[in-house]
């Protein structure tokens, strides 16, 4: 979700969000503070029998697939799904894919589950309030937060609602992701003034898994926006805040183990991601808002950082708002690991979309994929989407990042969607370094753009991914 000077306008009209409280980043320059130094564990628990248990997909290698995904996307298109009242009755978001390769699909009106066929299994309705992470499964059940301040946990095989806290007066409304790992689910919420882009949440909030009981807080510097979490051992997890900075947190106690980075009153709708190379990236946007979204080209930075210790290794500028979270891992024809970065000012008429990947050890540039421009004053499906949703009272309009967050398959196969509808299957097939031809590039017109929360889930034989208003099945 965005605000940018036009969205913020246009928001504002609808009273959906305001942009205020900017701040200037120029003089707060580039931090980096440094705890004790933790060592690294990388063990796994045993809840990775799901094929895609998080928006983001698995520990440890979060948003790389075990499976190849099918490349033809129109040829293997299988079904969709969108509400029965019509396309904009409401927001779809992120999706989860259980054992059974039955896939679960979170909305502002609710989260409902679907087998491989796209049989509706269950819903659970939210409204008023709208669910707007994606969700996590784990032990038996499917983790979610809504916009009321409640952190909730469904029955995975009924739906049935088995707790529900009220962690805040609210949870805004912008797409983060809902994970769960050693009995501990994690939230962002305290949805308030200040931070660098109006309202946000202020604070990390963990719950006992099993029972929903209130564990620790932990309040990051500056509020977090599409809050995502990973979990990097047995015992804690990374996040980066709305201005790039990176915490590593104990995950039993809350306790601040490091933290690292940032550019001070900025906002990016990025995450972070971890590499099987115990390296943390980390995303900022170099200059405040509004100013950073006035241009396409408002330049941004790409940082990686030791995990052990929160070192610095190396950072790159982008060329446009590095405005997701990137995927690392190996991507096809190329040597070693990679970070598979979406770039791009959402919201801007005119402002082409690029996919960069960098070599994950020095943030060497490999390949570019020039995607599409925005062509409307909004994106794709939001200007047509606005009276059906105001009509149905969630919210009007989608505004995403440019890109949903990126997934890699077991192929070395990008997919990723795009703001102006496409759903891309990308891969450097002659391996010249030039992404283009039949062969390289595949694409679905969903048309609509794709939320923050919502990053493609693979399964054994099965892609699945959610535009802001349908759920799109691939199979082969
Ligand atoms: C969660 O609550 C259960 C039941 O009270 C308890 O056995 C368990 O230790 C708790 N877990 C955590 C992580 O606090
Ligand atoms: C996290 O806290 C627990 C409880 O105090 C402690 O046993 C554990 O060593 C800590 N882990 C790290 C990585 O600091
Ligand atoms: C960030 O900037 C704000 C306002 O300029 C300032 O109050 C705050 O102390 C800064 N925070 C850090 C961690 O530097
Ligand atoms: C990270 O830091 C640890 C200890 O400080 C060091 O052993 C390790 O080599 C560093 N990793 C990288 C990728 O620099």
């Amino acid at each position: 979700m965005q605000s940018t000077s036009l969205a913020a306008l246009l928001c504002a009209l609808a009273h959906t969000l305001a942009t205020e409280d900017c701040q200037d980043a120029e003089s707060a320059g580039f931090s980096f503070l440094q705890a004790h130094v933790v060592t690294t564990s990388r063990g796994s628990e045993g809840e990775a029998q799901h094929h895609w248990a998080s928006g983001r997909g698995n520990f440890p290698e979060y948003a790389v697939a075990k499976h190849p995904a099918p490349f033809n996307l129109a040829e293997t298109f299988a079904w969709e799904w969108h509400h029965p009242l019509g396309r904009f009755a409401t927001l779809t978001y992120g999706t989860a894919i259980d054992a059974e390769s039955n896939i679960y699909l979170s909305a502002a009106d609710g989260v409902r589950k679907f087998d491989q066929h796209g049989k509706m299994l269950w819903e659970y309705p939210s409204l008023p309030a709208e669910v707007m992470n994606a969700p996590s499964l784990y032990n038996g059940l499917l983790y979610g937060s809504d916009t009321h301040g409640h952190v909730f946990a469904l029955d995975m095989q009924t739906g049935n609602l088995m707790w529900k806290t009220r962690v805040a007066e609210n949870i805004g409304q912008d797409n983060g992701f809902n994970m769960v790992r050693a009995g501990i689910a994690l939230a962002a919420c305290d949805w308030r003034k200040p931070s660098p882009n109006g309202e946000a949440n202020q604070r990390i909030q963990a719950l006992n898994a099993s029972t929903g009981d209130e564990l620790w807080m932990f309040k990051p510097d500056t509020p977090v926006w599409n809050f995502l979490p990973l979990f990097v051992g047995d015992n804690d997890f990374v996040f980066q805040d709305m201005s790039g900075k990176v915490y590593r947190i104990n995950l039993s106690t809350g306790a601040l183990l490091w933290k690292a980075g940032g550019r001070n009153g900025t906002w990016t709708d990025g995450g972070s991601a971890v590499g099987p190379n115990n390296v943390v990236y980390a995303v900022n946007n170099n200059h405040p808002m509004p100013q950073a979204s006035t241009s396409e080209y408002s330049p941004g930075t790409l940082s990686a950082y030791n995990l052990t210790d929160g070192q610095l290794l190396w950072s790159i500028t982008t060329p446009r708002p590095p405005n997701n979270a990137p995927a690392v891992g190996r991507v096809k024809n190329l040597e070693g690991l990679s970070v598979v970065m979406p770039l791009c000012q959402q919201v801007h008429i005119g402002a082409t979309c690029d996919v960069h990947v960098y070599d994950a050890e020095t943030g060497g540039l490999r390949w570019i994929f020039h995607g599409p421009t925005q062509t409307g004053l909004l994106q794709a499906g939001d200007m047509e989407g606005a009276p059906g949703r105001l009509m149905r009272g969630v919210r009007w309009a989608c505004l995403p990042n440019g890109w949903s967050a990126p997934t890699i398959d077991a192929e070395g196969t990008v997919f990723v969607g795009n703001e102006e509808g496409n759903f891309y299957a990308l891969k450097d097939t002659d391996g010249n370094g030039v992404i283009w031809g039949k062969d390289e590039v595949a694409a679905f017109d969903t048309k609509a753009s794709f939320s923050g929360s919502s990053s493609p889930a693979v399964a054994p034989g099965l892609l699945a991914v959610a535009s802001c208003d349908s759920l799109f099945v691939f199979k082969h």
